[in-house]
């Protein structure tokens, strides 16, 4: 994964914190009053506000920078460098858009944007750790995947949910050309009982925005105990299977990703240690901030047991 450079979106595309801020306590207010929170006006955003209510989890942590959320990030399919995606992703066209649920379902669908929306989105803010050693808080707007799978009602012998993303080389241009990183789509899973765990959310927006494009526009997983590479972007296609599904980073280096990707300070990465994280936003972005990572990401309480007799460093 490439070395950091520096962002590169103007100052004036990017809601300033202090506005989002603002309307978190407004949220907060109508949320405190039994209202489900309003629309709220932005200045100039990124993308439109979303409506959502408050889903709890917040670690109390200060928020990572929305300029820093939405300008250093990983989406190859826009390119391999951290500025890539915000800089490319602008021509990308997340509506009109469909996500196929289906594999060993007893009621397969397709749903559009309303209709996910029509599931309940909450706002959630979630500590995230990259794979790289770089952490951020992020509040996300989203709704959990369980509440997708009833839709679709899993057979008993569901065991796994592959999760599939976009292929538009004509929108995406790390899609384009001679040399590509990756093989599309690019491509994720995690066990079911994993994928029904309530903290583990699809994403349509973060700071009460409708997500932008570089962030996996217009929707996307967000699993917060896992490395940051489980959460796939743009996702077309959701399939329940009997079989362990295959993952992107786990079929290019199989050594170094598995398929659980948990985050675990005592496993190294075989080339950098886990063991500690810089927090991006917080002291400045080249290394000031750096804490102890937490097994699990901080989440051990809510999803150890999902992982009880396992040897976590063979399924690492
Ligand atoms: N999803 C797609 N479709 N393509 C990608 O290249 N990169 C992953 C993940 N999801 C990626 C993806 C990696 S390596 C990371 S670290 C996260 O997205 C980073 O993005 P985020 O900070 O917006 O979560």
């Amino acid at each position: 994964m490439a070395a950091y450079r520096p962002p590169v979106l103007p100052p004036s595309e990017i809601t300033p914190q202090e506005i989002w801020l603002d309307r978190r306590r407004l949220l907060a207010g109508a949320v405190a009053a039994g209202l489900v929170a309003p629309a709220i006006a932005s200045g100039k955003a990124l993308a439109a506000p979303l409506e959502a209510a408050k889903g709890g989890y917040d670690p109390g942590e200060p928020l990572t920078p929305q300029k820093d959320v939405t300008s250093y990030n990983n989406f190859y399919e826009f390119g391999s460098g951290k500025s890539d995606p915000a800089r490319n992703s602008g021509d990308f066209k997340p509506e009109p858009w469909a996500l196929e649920v289906g594999g060993l379902v007893a009621k397969p669908k397709s749903f559009d944007l309303d209709a996910l929306r029509g599931l309940g989105l909450e706002e959630r803010v979630y500590r995230m750790r990259c794979v790289e050693a770089w952490s951020m808080v992020i509040p996300w707007i989203g709704l959990p995947i369980s509440a997708l799978l009833d839709q679709v009602e899993p057979l008993a012998s569901a065991k796994y949910v592959a999760f599939e993303t976009v292929v538009r080389p004509e929108e995406m241009s790390g899609q384009r050309g001679a040399f590509q990183p990756l093989d599309w789509p690019y491509v994720e899973g995690l066990r079911l009982d994993e994928a029904r765990h309530p903290l583990a959310i699809l994403a349509m927006g973060l700071y009460g925005e409708t997500l932008p494009n570089q962030n996996g526009a217009p929707v996307r997983l967000v699993v917060p105990w896992k490395y940051g590479f489980k959460g796939a972007k743009s996702l077309v296609k959701i399939t329940l299977t009997e079989k362990e599904p295959p993952s992107t980073w786990n079929l290019l280096a199989p050594h170094e990703y598995g398929f659980y990707a948990n985050v675990n300070p005592e496993v190294d990465h075989p080339r950098w240690s886990q063991a500690s994280e810089r927090r991006i936003g917080a002291g400045g972005f080249f290394g000031s901030d750096r804490r102890p990572t937490l097994p699990f990401n901080g989440y051990a309480e809510e999803v150890a047991s999902l992982y009880a007799g396992m040897d976590l460093r063979a399924k690492y």
